[in-house]
């Protein structure tokens, strides 16, 4: 049988990745796919082709529309990122009867509704495994693995740059600006890296899990985004004295009101597994009511594990161009006309516990009166303690954990609280999960 032939949009990071994988492992992919896949043509407006493997071999030209377009390429793999050209190349691709294999998050989150019903309408696949923590199969195992649970929740780490981050801030007291600048050297930041430290790539993500997961269309515009880049290095640190690790999380749950759908940063107890993933590591742990709990660990991010995705979907594809389009593996899991209208909760619904930390000047009656405020909220308490004012300064950091509540409750104690005389600027809250 003749190869499948790959037009690869892209030789970056992911693409250059891909191309060496694919070139490397050509005759054991082969086996496993039931035949041969080249990469026949190949777009890119630059690239450094040291250390790109059998490029001798690839067509390479700068117009990828041109390579989309190709009659001689039987599936289009889109690793440009952005928004735009990717909706308009895999658009084209689709209704030129091409598949789609794609590592962008961010188009499927905000696009791939549209795209994944021109598939549907045109009996084409579009894989994007690669776009959820990276090397990890997790899209694979909610869509086939854990096909026969109802999943309760989905709690990950998923950004691999905001874990290397706050890693980095914990374990050597590094500075923010710094690790991030050593995180795109390394190739894991987005182009833009706030998507990273803002919480908007892990968004994405989530997003996609959650449609995945629950079975609803995609709603990016939904996902409440917190990022890290208001966490201090004493927050790990009053965390860390309390027997929690902060982590980036991206959290989705149903609940009787609907399906929240929220990205923040987290206090997790530090006995879970999860919150001993470090670095670029990503995990992402899924409740399910027949499996119970699931924990999936591996590389978020970087060349090689990103091309471990992209390249175990262009297998995929490959194994199904000859069935029947009706039979595949959905898109989203659940057959397109099954998709449900459950809602998205607003954060302000969200019940969860909260650290709490504070300035405050230290005299009688301030724990009282910041207390009083909690006890009118019917916000309890479940720790306390005020700790020693940074050197010269006479106010405290005042540091507590509260049990759960719900968030409107929460931000009304917030604003009573900042109105105190003796409470200085801001207070900080992190939410605290327990995931048990
Ligand atoms: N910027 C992303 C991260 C790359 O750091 O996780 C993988 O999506």
């Amino acid at each position: 049988m003749d190869p499948v032939r790959v037009g690869l949009l892209g030789l970056g990071t992911v693409g250059g990745g891909a191309l060496n994988v694919l070139v490397r492992n050509a005759a054991e992919i082969a086996r496993r796919a039931g035949r041969g896949i080249v990469v026949a043509h190949a777009a890119a407006r630059e690239y450094d082709a040291d250390g790109l493997e059998g490029l001798d071999q690839v067509e390479v030209c700068d117009d990828a529309f041109a390579v989309v377009d190709n009659p001689k390429v039987d599936i289009v793999v889109e690793l440009i990122g952005g928004y735009s050209p990717a909706r308009e190349l895999v658009l084209r691709a689709i209704d030129n009867g091409k598949h789609v294999v794609t590592a962008n998050k961010a188009l499927i989150a905000l696009h791939g509704n549209e795209i994944f019903a021109a598939a549907q309408a045109k009996g084409v696949t579009v894989a994007f495994e690669a776009a959820v923590a990276g090397g990890i199969p997790i899209i694979k195992a909610l869509r086939e693995g854990l096909a026969a649970n109802h999943i309760d929740w989905i709690a990950g780490i998923i950004n691999g740059t905001g874990n290397f981050i706050l890693t980095e801030m914990k374990d050597k007291g590094r500075d923010f600006v710094e690790v991030l600048a050593e995180a795109q050297a390394l190739g894991y930041a987005e182009a833009d890296p706030t998507f990273d430290v803002e919480g908007i790539d892990a968004a994405h993500k989530l997003t996609i899990l959650a449609s995945l997961a629950f079975g609803i269309p995609l709603q990016f515009d939904k996902c409440y985004t917190e990022g890290i880049s208001r966490i201090e290095p004493q927050d790990v640190a009053y965390a860390e004295q309390f027997g929690y690790r902060i982590k980036h999380l991206g959290v989705t749950r149903r609940t009787d009101k609907g399906i929240e759908l929220r990205v923040h940063p987290t206090l997790i107890p530090h006995s879970r597994l999860i919150a001993n993933v470090n670095g670029v590591m990503n995990a992402v742990l899924v409740q399910g009511d027949a499996v119970g709990p699931t924990l999936y660990y591996g590389a978020g991010a970087g060349s090689l594990p990103t091309a471990s995705a992209v390249v175990a979907d262009i297998i995929d594809v490959t194994r199904t161009l000859t069935t029947d389009p009706e039979n595949r593996v959905p898109h989203l899991a659940f057959q397109p006309g099954e998709l449900s209208d459950l809602s998205v909760v607003s954060v302000d619904e969200v019940k969860t516990a909260y650290y709490l930390r504070m300035t405050a000047v230290d005299r009688p009656g301030v724990v009282a009166a910041v207390a009083g405020i909690l006890a009118d909220a019917d916000i309890s308490i479940e720790a306390i303690q005020q700790k020693q004012p940074p050197e010269g300064e006479t106010e405290v950091p005042l540091v507590m954990l509260t049990h759960r509540v719900r968030e409107r409750q929460m931000n009304a104690a917030i604003e009573k609280i900042e109105s105190l005389d003796a409470v200085a600027g801001a207070v900080t809250r992190i939410r605290v999960e327990q995931l048990k």
